[in-house]
């Protein structure tokens, strides 16, 4: 798949904007030579902005996006996606089915590697299969937890959220923060992003071993733990520490889950949190460890655990042989008790989403998974709900969204504790978190500090 789509590749990236580069298809830079030298351009391209267009109008904000959780305001850079309402996600100018085409996979898979999709968000290129697999090596070496974590991480109780241990053991990381001692010594400004870039790159390494051991720990308390395999990629190391290196097919799954929800631009809840406390100077232990209590909201990272939930009720409800008829009246049932459609409607897309088109098509090339009930439900649903949610006529996005997917292919395949699903959900934003965190220090961003209102000051604001 991946040498047949060289010549597509350099049409693909026309796209990418001036400054960010072409594939080198033999390059075996590493990623900080890469980096070094594509910085330079982009802080150059800032202080143009800065210079010729300080004052340029680019938007308005009204009533209704102050007292609407801001949404729909331009007022925040972010570099690595952009996201059209209609078209989907971006990630430097790239597509989801673009990525499919040029992301190298691992050794012997099909589907783009997390590392591949973390160096493209980093740098704005696509890496060569040298540099991913070196890159993958490198993440490898530094994966191992300090003992300290470990222990921290197995003191904690088995009936505490995954995603609540997953936060604490990440900000315990920052014991180790680069960053932080540097800064402490007393760094130059134009220096901090090479710190920040050791520690981003320690965390998003060390992840996969944090995330597999709160599983092993909750679910199978009883079973050692496999250690990590230098030679081996991000997520298939994941996938071996989670104890399902086996099943290869759920390893590709985690693959393509992972890199292609890597980033969604900056304005949603974890993204921007991250982005926000590590505007403090808060070191990215900390940043993404706050990222991660806004991504355990029902209304965010965990409507994938909702979704299977909400469609294993209906499954049990209406049984195996389920019409469409079936599936309105139980999606009317759940919208008529006050509740939302998990899996549906979005804050920014109002088409369906390219990621929820990229798992659906990974579902239909795999006999497995046409057969099986569950994935067939959700198919079912993803045809009659967009009709009764326009009915409804409250939401401004009637489609499925990522999630309506995500959660029924990893329990499929065995999987099947989805309290743990916001977890792996936490492993793949920290690509796109941490890329700008390495963007925001690179580019010298300020500390963030928007303008707030009371309510008589917003009608005084009115009248005047
Ligand atoms: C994602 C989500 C939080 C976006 O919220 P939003 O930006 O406020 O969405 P909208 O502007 O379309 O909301 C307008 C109204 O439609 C409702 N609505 C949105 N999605 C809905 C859904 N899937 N089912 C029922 N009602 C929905 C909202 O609750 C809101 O109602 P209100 O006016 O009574 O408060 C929302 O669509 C949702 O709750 N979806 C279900 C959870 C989910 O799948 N989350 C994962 C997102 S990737």
């Amino acid at each position: 798949m991946f040498g047949r789509s060289v010549p597509l590749a350099h049409s693909l990236l026309r796209n990418v904007p001036a400054g960010v580069g072409l594939r080198r298809w033999a390059s075996t830079k590493t990623l900080r030579e890469t980096l070094q030298e594509v910085i330079p351009a982009k802080q150059e391209q800032l202080k143009k902005l800065k210079a010729e267009h300080s004052q340029t109008v680019v938007g308005e904000v009204k009533v209704e996006n102050i007292i609407g959780g801001m949404r729909g305001l331009k007022a925040m850079l972010w570099e690595a996606s952009v996201l059209d309402p209609n078209e989907g996600i971006r990630f430097h100018g790239l597509t989801i089915p673009d990525c499919q085409k040029v992301l190298p996979p691992a050794p012997g898979g099909k589907e783009m590697t997390a590392e591949s999709m973390f160096w493209l968000l980093l740098t704005g290129r696509v890496p060569s299969p040298n540099e991913s697999s070196q890159f993958s090596a490198e993440l490898a070496e530094k994966a191992e937890l300090p003992a300290f974590v470990e222990n921290f991480v197995d003191s904690l109780p088995r009936t505490l959220h995954p995603m609540t241990q997953l936060g604490m053991g990440v900000a315990a990381l920052n014991h180790d923060s680069q960053f932080q001692a540097a800064y402490e010594r007393g760094i130059k400004k134009s220096e901090y992003w090479t710190y920040m870039l050791e520690d981003c790159l320690d965390l998003a390494a060390k992840l996969p071993a944090l995330a597999a051991r709160i599983y092993r720990n909750v679910y199978h308390p009883d079973k050692a733990i496999a250690p990590v395999d230098k030679n081996m990629d991000l997520v298939g190391n994941y996938s071996n520490m989670l104890g399902f290196g086996h099943n290869e097919s759920l390893t590709e799954y985690l693959r393509l889950y992972i890199a292609l929800h890597g980033d969604h631009e900056g304005g949603n809840a974890s993204a921007h949190t991250s982005h926000l406390v590590g505007s403090t100077l808060s070191d990215p232990y900390l940043s993404y460890s706050a990222a991660l209590f806004a991504l355990a909201g029902p209304l965010h990272g965990l409507a994938n655990q909702e979704v299977l939930r909400w469609q294993m009720a209906m499954q049990k409800e209406i049984g195996e042989s389920v019409s469409h008829e079936n599936i309105r009246d139980y999606l009317w049932k759940t919208l008529r008790s006050g509740q939302v459609v998990p899996g549906y409607g979005h804050g920014v897309l109002r088409n369906p989403d390219p990621r929820f088109i990229a798992l659906q098509e990974f579902c239909k090339a795999r006999p497995e998974l046409q057969a099986s009930s569950m994935i067939q439900l959700v198919q079912k649903t993803a045809e009659v709900a967009p009709d009764v949610l326009k009915e409804h006529g409250k939401t401004k996005n009637p489609f499925p969204n990522v999630d309506a997917t995500s959660g029924c292919v990893l329990y499929h395949y065995g999987l099947t504790e989805f309290k743990y699903y916001t977890v792996i959900f936490g492993v793949s934003r920290a690509l796109g978190a941490l890329t700008q965190l390495v963007w925001a220090r690179a580019l010298g961003l300020p500390i963030e500090r928007p303008k707030s209102y009371s309510m008589d000051a917003l009608e005084k604001l009115i009248k005047n």
